[in-house]
């Protein structure tokens, strides 16, 4: 393949990786998005592999590595469930940051690929090479550690060392302090040392930034690992002049930022603190690991009444949560819901920008048991529709309805915009027991006055309540 038709190809990869991140945005259109992503992939990758670069003898090696990595694609895809997917998303996070620090030595020790470089081109070429392998390696660890955290292999709470920050600060000084020498050294030999160091440090850095964010600011740091592990990619992209690896590094990068930006402010966080890292840590004591004894009473109530509450209501605002999606009750709610609307039942879903584990988890669930999306509305759509609500149904949801939030500004949630469901006529809250949520902090919307708790199984309770509304 010439390299014109190389470049072609890039192009329109380039374009429809374009098309797809926009049609992303929007659940209607997300499959078409889905969809101009894997077409570009899929010219990325025979323009690569049938590319000037690739000689014949390489294919084998290809061959195989395209077997090995869409096998383990294909086996990761298909028995991952969809509460672990954030586990995922950060684990392969972590293969890209290994990559481009793998992809960053390999470049540099090749004889081949530095003798093209002359003069302040070198300097350019061995810059791309430095801070591809620091943002690589920080990625790498970084996202190893959130994936331990979000998977329960690592305690939630935060480790914070005495000093991090002038840590850091030292650790940053000694990172410039050797990308000069790495830069001035004579020789190849010469700047391992120095190149070497500063993996290390980058290596540290990564476990130390992501030990010392809080449980409950993990889907933030989520996001912006995906922005690093872009920017990692475009740090590759230079090593080896691939404009479609720079192209495309940058939108990861960037829609991460954007991503991280959006989901800062629906956490009220800093974004700045958080790109610092270390963030999640003040303002609020940090969640105790066991979580904490609940504090109270509470007013259960049965399935039957529940349906009862429901088909008298006019007005009801269902609020799903993690343990809708642990529970796979989606299919059961929309059930519920269907028959409600029949019954002249005006029903709503209220979504949190950060309720369950990733991203539009929500939605996704909903999605696939096909409610409509126009009763599916974000938090600022429908929350002062509250006060005029009859029931606000609250399914395995916990931080995200959580009035301490608002109420309470030494909670470590405070200031997180939460749904305002106590404020509708009555609330329940459907959740197994009183234990708290991700955070680890109480929720004293379990023991308001005009709040019930049924306590169960989501998708049993729901079952339960579709059968007596059916009846
Ligand atoms: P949580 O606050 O985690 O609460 C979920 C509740 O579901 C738990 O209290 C649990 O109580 C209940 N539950 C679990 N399994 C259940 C089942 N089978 N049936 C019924 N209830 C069940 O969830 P949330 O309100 O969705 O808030 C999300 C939290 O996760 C936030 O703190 C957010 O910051 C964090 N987070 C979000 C993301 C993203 S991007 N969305 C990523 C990582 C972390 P029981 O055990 O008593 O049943």
């Amino acid at each position: 393949m010439s390299v014109t038709l190389v470049t072609a190809a890039y192009l329109a990869a380039t374009i429809l990786f374009i098309l797809s991140l926009g049609g992303l945005s929007h659940p209607e259109s997300s499959r078409r998005g889905n969809l101009y992503g894997i077409i570009g992939m899929a010219i990325a990758v025979l323009a690569t592999v049938f590319g000037p670069q690739v000689t014949s003898a390489g294919y084998a090696w290809i061959i195989a590595a395209l077997v090995i990595g869409g096998g383990v694609g294909l086996y990761a895809a298909r028995v991952v469930r969809m509460t672990q997917m954030p586990e995922l998303v950060a684990l392969m996070h972590s293969l890209v940051g290994l990559a481009a620090m793998l992809v960053g030595f390999a470049n540099y020790i090749d004889p081949a690929a530095s003798a093209h470089y002359t003069g302040a081109a070198k300097s350019i070429h061995e810059i791309e090479i430095f801070i591809g392998i620091l943002i690589g390696a920080v990625t790498f660890t970084g996202s190893v550690i959130a994936f331990g955290k979000l998977s329960g292999k690592i305690g939630g709470s935060t480790l914070l060392l005495p000093g991090r920050h002038w840590l850091n600060l030292l650790g940053l000084l000694v990172v410039i302090w050797m990308g000069r020498e790495f830069v001035q050294a004579e020789s190849i030999a010469a700047g391992m040392t120095p190149l070497l160091v500063m993996t290390v440090i980058a290596l540290l850095f990564g476990v130390h930034m992501v030990m010392a964010i809080g449980g409950a600011d993990m889907p933030v740091v989520i996001s912006m690992l995906n922005s690093y592990s872009g920017w990692a990619a475009a740090a590759t992209g230079f090593m080896l002049s691939n404009d479609l690896l720079i192209v495309v590094g940058a939108l990861v990068g960037s829609s991460g930022a954007i991503l991280s930006y959006i989901m800062c402010r629906a956490m009220n966080r800093n974004f700045i603190s958080v790109i610092a890292g270390g963030f999640g840590s003040e303002g609020g004591a940090p969640a105790p690991a066991g979580g904490v004894q609940p504090a109270g009473e509470v007013n259960p109530i049965l399935a039957a009444e529940t349906a009862e509450l429901l088909s008298d209501s006019k007005n009801v605002i269902i609020v799903p949560g993690y343990g809708m999606a642990v529970a796979q009750a989606q299919h059961t709610v929309y059930e519920i819901t269907k028959v409600l609307r029949d019954k002249g039942v005006n029903v709503r879903f209220g979504i949190h920008p950060v309720a369950g584990r990733m991203p539009g988890h929500m939605n996704v669930l909903l999605a696939e048991a096909k409610v409509p999306y126009d009763i599916v509305l974000e938090m600022d759509e429908l929350n002062e529709d509250f006060p005029t609500t009859d029931v606000a149904m609250i399914i395995g949801a916990n931080d995200i309805v959580n009035p301490a939030a608002e109420e309470d500004p030494a909670s470590p949630i405070a200031g997180m915009p939460v749904l305002q469901v106590w404020k509708a006529k009555t609330s329940i809250v459907m959740k197994r027991s009183m234990a708290t949520g991700y955070a680890g902090v109480d929720n004293p919307l379990f023991y308001k006055d005009n709040n019930r708790m049924l306590f169960g199984d989501a998708k049993k309770m729901l079952d339960e309540v579709l059968a007596v509304l059916k009846a």
